[in-house]
């Protein structure tokens, strides 16, 4: 394959995902020497007076960004979303019989159920359904008021299904995975017992995951949790009890610059409405050719999911649509292969003007193809 520039692609990758332009190059000068220090980002030692300065600048960034009242710790940690499947049930359960309550609506809030199933009794909200398409309605919710916490995830990555209203779990600490529309749109933070967030779709590269937690949920952990996943050394030591995954937090805060300059998340939210209902519209006026599955009020605007050549997808006009797309350098637009179909990742980093070729070849591909189907 002939070489491609990054100025040549868009890449609508679900994650690891497109890093801004301006990002790159400023991690390509960190890379060199960090703050005028003469020495790059890798070779910092977690100890230094730069590397602190860091690490207190980038919690300080997320702080202001998404308002985060003083009664909330906000960790820097290693592990990924998975890493927070265990610790969250870890960290959260009490009592003797503990139980938490798991929304499932897709496969990362499955799988974290079925982890939390190691360490506790877990509650299923809703009813069991054969395919992931949206939320059933809240009269069909089985929510156990003595559940420890209430867990969701509110952007399902595979399949495309979003919460665009918080859930209402009246007292029980409610638990939120926002690993894939994280600073997407605007939080009430004071709402949640705990959100989190791995960097690698809207805020910057693998290796860190964000955890936003209330201080009162903060210090009972179970005596078996492995020490990095137990959020009171975490909170205790400023997320640095061991080495950190230093080069993903610099990303981090240089990504959160770049959301600042764009004008926060109220401009991060004005696009992704943009973005997403761009090529929502081609799809909802497409007489069928496209078919996006899930319910309109649960449709995502980070990971916008749809089938090709009518409702199970037409499998040779779908590998042609990825051919097409990769010739005009657009990537990674092929569905989770549990799912099939195409999926365009939308996050922050994707620009509207990008999310606009992909509309303009969405409408023109269906021109040429629609005979086909
Ligand atoms: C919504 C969501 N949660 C959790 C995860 C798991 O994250 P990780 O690969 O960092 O463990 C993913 C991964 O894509 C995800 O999309």
């Amino acid at each position: 394959m002939a070489a491609r520039n990054p100025e040549s692609v868009i890449n609508f990758a679900p994650g690891p995902a497109k890093i801004p332009a301006e990002v790159r190059k400023r991690v390509q000068d960190g890379i060199h020497s960090i703050n005028g220090s003469g020495v790059g980002i890798l070779e910092t030692s977690h100890r230094s007076s730069q590397y602190t300065a860091i690490n207190k600048e980038t919690t300080d960034k997320l702080r202001t960004l998404l308002n985060v009242p003083a009664n909330y710790k906000i960790l820097l940690m290693h592990g990924g979303g998975s890493g927070q499947f265990s610790a969250i049930p870890l960290n959260l359960v009490k009592g003797d019989n503990p139980t938490a309550d798991y929304f499932v609506t897709g496969t990362w809030s499955n799988k974290a159920a079925k982890e939390a199933e190691k360490y506790c009794k877990v509650n299923k909200v809703l009813p069991k359904m054969d395919s992931y398409t949206g939320v059933p309605h809240q009269s069909e919710w089985k929510l156990n008021p003595e559940a420890s916490y209430v867990y969701y995830c509110e952007n399902e990555t595979v399949h495309g299904v979003e919460f665009h209203d918080v859930p209402d779990t009246g007292k029980v600490p409610l638990v939120c995975d926002m690993s894939s529309n994280f600073l997407s749109h605007e939080v009430d933070v004071s709402r949640y017992g705990l959100i989190y967030a791995g960097a690698q779709k809207n805020v910057g590269c693998a290796g860190v995951t964000i955890v936003i937690v209330r201080e009162d949920l903060i210090g009972h952990a179970d005596s078996k949790c492995p020490i990095i996943l137990d959020y009171k050394q975490m909170a205790d030591m400023d997320s640095v009890y061991n080495t950190p995954c230093t080069v993903a937090v610099y990303v981090l805060g240089l990504v959160l610059d770049w959301i600042i300059a764009q004008g926060g998340i109220k401009a991060m939210n004005k696009n992704s409405a943009a973005k997403s209902s761009m090529l929502y519209n081609v799809i909802d006026q497409s007489n069928g050719f496209y078919y996006c599955p899930v319910k309109d009020k649960f449709r995502s605007r980070m990971n916008v999911t749809f089938r090709v050549g009518g409702v199970e997808g037409d499998k040779k006009l779908e590998e042609k649509f990825i051919e097409e797309a990769s010739l005009r350098g657009m990537l990674s637009l092929k569905g989770h292969r549990s799912v099939g179909g195409m999926r365009a990742s939308l996050y922050n980093a994707i620009t509207t003007e990008e999310a606009k070729q992909l509309q303009t070849f969405m409408l023109e591909f269906m021109k040429s193809n629609v005979h086909e189907q």
